[in-house]
């Protein structure tokens, strides 16, 4: 279970990779010419309700490529608050990678600011399980990752394989797992961390249909045990309508906010009957329009 100290805020963020790099993120992240200045220690904020713990300010990120350079994102805002579960829907190539590995610390802004307060918990597109291990000894890399004793991890992470359907799968190797099995592996080490803000980048993207609709209603399930600010990059807008309250719409690349739709879905319905509501239609449509 992630320590209670984990679940509080930080103005300074220490940022794990799940490759085990690590990088600093402070509050807030300026362009790289001003990181002098952004390495100063702030002291810890007093918690407040409600409060964003996301919020990119007109940011732009360009990649070198070749003789000239890539702008992956240009002017970009958003914000995010507290326990708010926000999806990010966009073309393939318009961003949304780079932009959780901004909100991440991963990369820092050429113009602009990034502003995290608290850690983030970064599940990439790829799922990153090492086959040489177990599911258990991949899940307990994310403590291992954070100084924790490989024995302790371990043990840590052997209680909720039964609480994320993955009972009896402790000793599997990666690839006599199924593609579900592998994504909710990934997700349990995510979950390890203990961090309050998971970035989750396409995390179902390379599942069929059907076990992607049984990962959605098990990832409600899972977040209602433990909820957590999401930032859920999809390009599937079915799947940002079952699972955001909010879903934003990014322009091909350079991406920037096209629009953005507020998801008003009953509590206690379905996913059957959301998904097949009237209220469903009209905001996949407006979706569509928007990207279109
Ligand atoms: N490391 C990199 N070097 C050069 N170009 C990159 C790099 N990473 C991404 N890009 C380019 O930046 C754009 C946005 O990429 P990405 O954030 O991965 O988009 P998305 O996740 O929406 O598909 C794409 O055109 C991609 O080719
Ligand atoms: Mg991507």
């Amino acid at each position: 279970m992630p320590a209670k100290e984990d679940m509080q805020f930080r103005t300074q963020s220490h940022v794990q990779a799940p490759n085990g790099a690590q990088a600093n993120t402070e509050t807030p992240t300026r362009p790289q010419a001003d990181s002098a200045s952004a390495s100063r220690p702030a002291s810890p904020p007093a918690p407040e309700p409600h409060r964003d713990v996301i919020a990119l300010d007109d940011v732009t990120l360009r990649y070198p490529a070749g003789d000239g350079e890539v702008v992956a994102l240009a002017g970009f805002d958003l914000r995010v608050a507290e326990g708010e579960r926000v999806a990010i829907v966009g073309p393939s190539g318009c961003g949304k990678s780079t932009l959780l590995s901004l909100t991440a610390g991963l990369l820092a802004p050429q113009a602009g600011v990034v502003t995290v307060r608290g850690q983030v918990a970064l599940m990439p597109q790829r799922d990153l399980l090492v086959p040489w291990r177990s599911a258990l000894r991949n899940a307990a890399l994310a403590l291992e990752a954070q100084g924790v004793p490989a024995r302790e991890a371990t043990e840590r992470a052997r209680p909720l394989f039964e609480r994320f359907g993955l009972s009896g799968f402790e000793g599997s190797r990666t690839w006599q797992l199924s593609g579900g099995m592998r994504q909710r592996v990934a997700f349990l080490r995510t979950m390890l961390t203990g961090r309050p803000v998971l970035a989750l980048d396409e995390p179902f993207g390379a599942l069929d249909a059907i076990t992607r609709g049984e990962m959605h209603e098990w990832l409600e399930v899972a977040l209602a045990g433990e909820p957590r600010t999401l930032l859920l990059v999809t390009h599937d807008i079915e799947e940002a309508l079952t699972l955001a309250d909010r879903v934003v719409l990014m322009t091909p690349r350079p991406g920037r906010a096209a629009g953005e739709l507020a998801v008003d879905r009953p509590a206690g319905s379905t996913r059957a009957e959301w998904t097949t509501s009237a209220e469903f239609s009209m905001l996949k449509a407006a979706a569509l329009e928007t990207l279109r």
